[in-house]
């Protein structure tokens, strides 16, 4: 197949990476989709760095198999660890904590609250990108163990999902008055009227545009843009495909072919 023909890979843990899917399609419209979610292992942020790495690296073999261009890693838990997974992957892999820390340093932002899975806040991929380049940006992180796994597990608004955003962002507020709250999980815009809701006076930032961006740009660099006026978008799971069709229908994705995938471990 040539090259600009190729499908452009996305895995997330879980229905999660469908949000940068819908910024994908808004900015590449020709491109054809592959998506695997890893529903049956959700949440990867409870888990150790090495089982996450075994994990991804069967999703990426997956992608891989089927050709894919690049692949974009719709999951900040999961590109919290890229550069040990570029270390033995060849395809080009774009983290989504790249694309979010550079939204950031790029706004000029003097301080930003950050909401994630707890592995992710616990790596600091985050402060250690934006601190490079913005050393005076002060990142007031939190962690929620649960948050990622409610979502996943079809809850996308009410009781549950509310106590939990204000617990956590009651805490970084506590701590600092932050104006701009970073979405630094990809399930959490799926609950975006929910953080409204709870905080209407934050300005909530959603990496996926810039990660958008980022694929756009290694294509214009490869020469790889698919030129097709429409691409296909084809998702596989691990877990429930009614659920990921729900969310790709919240998210006004056009109809996906959703299949079912057997466990990865
Ligand atoms: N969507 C993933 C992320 O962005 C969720 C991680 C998880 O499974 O814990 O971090």
């Amino acid at each position: 197949m040539k090259d600009n023909m190729r499908p452009i890979g996305v895995l997330d843990s879980g229905v999660g990476g469908l949000t940068v899917v819908r910024r994908l399609q808004a900015q590449l419209p020709g491109e054809d989709i592959l998506y695997f979610g890893d529903s049956a292992n959700v949440p990867y942020g409870n888990r150790s760095e090495d089982e996450i790495f075994a994990l991804t690296m069967k999703m990426i073999h997956f992608l891989a198999q089927r050709d894919v261009k690049c692949i974009a890693i719709a999951c900040n838990t999961i590109s919290t660890i890229v550069k040990r997974l570029r270390a033995v992957e060849p395809c080009p892999l774009l983290s989504i904590v790249e694309a979010g820390a550079s939204y950031v340093v790029r706004e000029k932002l003097p301080r930003v609250g950050l909401i994630a899975t707890e592995f992710t806040v616990s790596k600091g991929a985050y402060d250690a990108r934006i601190h490079a380049h913005a050393p005076r940006c002060e990142v007031v992180s939190k962690g929620s163990p649960s948050l990622a796994a409610l979502i996943d597990g079809g809850c996308f608004g009410g009781a549950a999902v509310e106590t939990e955003i204000r617990t956590q962002v009651d805490n970084i507020l506590s701590r600092a008055p932050v104006e701009h709250l970073l979405l630094a999980c990809t399930h959490f815009p799926i609950v975006e009227d929910s953080f409204r809701a709870c905080y209407p006076q934050l300005k909530l930032i959603d990496p996926a545009e810039q990660q958008a961006k980022a694929v756009d740009l290694l294509l214009t660099e490869r020469g790889w843009h698919n030129e097709q006026p429409r691409g296909t978008l084809s998702i596989y799971t691990t877990g429930d495909p009614a659920l990921y069709a729900d969310v790709a229908g919240r998210l006004g994705l056009a109809a996906p072919a959703v299949c079912a995938h057997e466990a990865l471990a």
